[in-house]
């Protein structure tokens, strides 16, 4: 079976799956990072090198303060729990997006896993968080910019965002009947294969994972050739 290298999940449907059950939005959050436990696990058995998940975008700001820092909570106490499976599976953690707003605890818990993984070179976790795709890009430019570089490949452009180092994404999931990607990872999604599936993320289990790779390797990725 063709495997994908490097998979992006933008995790929906937490809050939908909490109100089908008359919970709180939070509880749907915290079923969902049980969930991710068993989706990177899975990934990373099946020999995906990279996994990129959508944490939060920087138009989550918007939502109620108190699912804000429940969701930064959960991203803290996923950190802690999760680093001696990320070491188990010699993956280091990236974050992208732009750390400087969020909060101080959290970042040292992000700050203390990086330092413990960053010698791994095969796999990678790749979390998006306070991320938008458009803003990285813009930033990439500005930086571009700001060391006076006035002529780039789009190889050396991608060492610009905050995904340097890794492989194009080739897979990317979307979970709870949404078929949009919402600026997540725009660039390095160009040739990515997109699927769509009506479960809520609470509810996405290695099964799950295994129906999407299945689905993957019925694809014919052309990159725009004839066949
Ligand atoms: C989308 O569901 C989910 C989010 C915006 C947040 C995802 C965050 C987590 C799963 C928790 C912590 C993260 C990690 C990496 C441990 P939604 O709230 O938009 O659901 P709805 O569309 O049904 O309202």
């Amino acid at each position: 079976m063709k495997i994908p290298k490097h998979v992006g999940f933008i995790m929906d449907g937490n809050g939908r799956w909490a109100k089908l059950r008359g919970k709180p939005r939070t509880f749907g959050h915290q079923k969902g990072a049980d969930a991710i436990y068993n989706v990177v696990n899975g990934c990373y058995k099946r020999d995906i090198k990279a996994v990129s998940l959508y944490a939060f975008s920087t138009e989550n700001w918007s939502r109620p303060k108190e699912e804000v820092d429940k969701i930064f909570d959960l991203l803290a106490k996923f950190l802690k729990k999760y680093t001696k499976t990320l070491i188990k599976h010699e993956a280091r953690l990236n974050i992208s997006g732009d750390k400087s707003q969020l909060p101080e605890r959290l970042v040292k818990e992000i700050d203390k896993v990086i330092e413990k993984t960053n010698h791994f070179t095969q796999k990678t976790l790749n979390i998006a968080l306070n991320y938008g795709s458009r803003t990285e890009i813009v930033r990439a430019v500005n930086n571009i910019i700001k060391e006076g570089v006035s002529d780039i490949s789009e190889e050396e452009f991608s060492k610009y965002l905050y995904t340097a180092n890794l492989p194009d994404v080739d897979l990317i999931v979307r979970t709870s009947g949404e078929s949009r990607l919402s600026n997540f990872l725009l660039y390095q999604s160009a040739y990515a294969e997109l699927y769509f599936t009506d479960v809520l993320w609470p509810d996405f289990s290695e099964e799950e994972l295994d129906k999407a790779l299945v689905w993957y390797d019925g694809r014919d990725r052309r990159y725009g050739n004839i066949k």
